[in-house]
């Protein structure tokens, strides 16, 4: 599948109800060809409003967050979310409506091949990582599947409510930027 074929299929999804309360399907942004991907859980309200992942607050500070390791959102890295349509009220996606979406996700993943997947924010590491992956005891840490190595962020919008997290958030995208020194160096060409 093209991404072209990808974009206009994920756009007429009916596989649960959120395609009926959005204003935006929020695809994806970025370099297609990153070696580096980032997967948050949903979109938000600014997001559903502007079809763009991580663009209100949380956004901000995510575009801080990979500024300091020389990443940037349409140079070399690709930012996706496991669901693409806003759930009503910003409430965490239902397992349903993950479990409907994540397909796109993963349809997204096969055609860039990333070496390196960052979750931000615990649903979305319990998705990709592990059911049971505890965000507080395991963030920062990397686990391998199938040759691509996993590793999870504490959401953007976490680290607005509790900034006492952000010298852990510091240290993690250090380890990630020497991690990504090693495995796929051209990131930073
Ligand atoms: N939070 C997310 O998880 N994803 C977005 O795109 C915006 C906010």
């Amino acid at each position: 599948m093209t991404w072209e074929e990808l974009e206009s299929a994920a756009r007429g999804c009916a596989r649960c109800a959120l395609y009926e309360t959005r204003t935006n399907l929020v695809f994806g942004v970025g370099n297609r060809e990153a070696d580096v991907m980032f997967v948050g859980e949903g979109p938000g309200e600014n997001e559903d409003l502007k079809g763009e992942p991580f663009v209100g607050r949380g956004g901000q500070l995510l575009d801080t967050m990979l500024t300091l390791i020389d990443l940037d959102r349409r140079r070399n890295i690709y930012i996706a979310n496991i669901v693409k349509c806003r759930p009503p009220k910003n409430r965490d996606p239902l397992g349903t409506e993950q479990e409907a979406c994540v397909g796109w996700l993963r349809a997204q993943m096969d055609l860039i091949k990333p070496r390196i997947v960052v979750c931000l924010g615990r649903i979305s590491a319990q998705v990709l990582i592990k059911p049971d992956f505890r965000i507080s005891r395991e963030h920062g840490r990397f686990f391998e599947k199938d040759g691509v190595l996993y590793m999870a962020l504490y959401h953007p919008a976490a680290l607005l409510r509790d900034p006492r997290r952000r010298p852990e958030t510091f240290d993690d995208l250090k380890a990630l930027q020497a991690k990504i020194l090693e495995l796929c160096p051209d990131t930073y060409r």
